[in-house]
């Protein structure tokens, strides 16, 4: 009986650990994707957005943005997005920031 108590005990910790991943952190890979697909049409030198690489603000800002701006000058650019995607498009900009391990511009 009490190694059932501790099975129970057990798979209550797993099933609340992979919850709280799921809520904090997107998916970097995917938003890498997605920011791809659809930020870049409007974000490269010479288009209407102006460039922007994850480079071009640090993670700070980056979570500023998504948090508080989301995109205040074209809110339908983030309209069409589901939460789960602007948070995968916000860890990756977030993951590449100026300030981050693995700066990266977006090829
Ligand atoms: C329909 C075109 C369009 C799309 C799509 C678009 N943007 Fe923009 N974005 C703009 C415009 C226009 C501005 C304002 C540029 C300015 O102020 O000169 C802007 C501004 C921004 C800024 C502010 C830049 C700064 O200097 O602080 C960020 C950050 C940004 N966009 C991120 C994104 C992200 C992330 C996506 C994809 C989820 C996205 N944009 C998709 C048009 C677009």
């Amino acid at each position: 009986m009490k190694l059932m108590k501790v099975l129970i005990v057990l798979m209550l910790v797993i099933f609340a650990s992979t919850a709280v991943l799921a809520s904090e952190g997107g998916n970097s890979r995917k938003g890498k994707y997605l920011y791809k697909k659809n930020c870049k049409t409007c974000h490269v030198e010479g288009a209407e957005g102006g460039e922007l690489t994850p480079l071009s603000k640090t993670q700070k800002q980056w979570d500023r943005f998504f948090e508080k701006n989301k995109h205040k000058k074209a809110p339908d650019a983030f309209q069409r997005f589901s939460e789960k995607d602007l948070k995968d498009v916000q860890q990756f900009l977030f993951d590449h920031a100026v300030d981050s391990d693995q700066p990266e511009t977006c090829g």
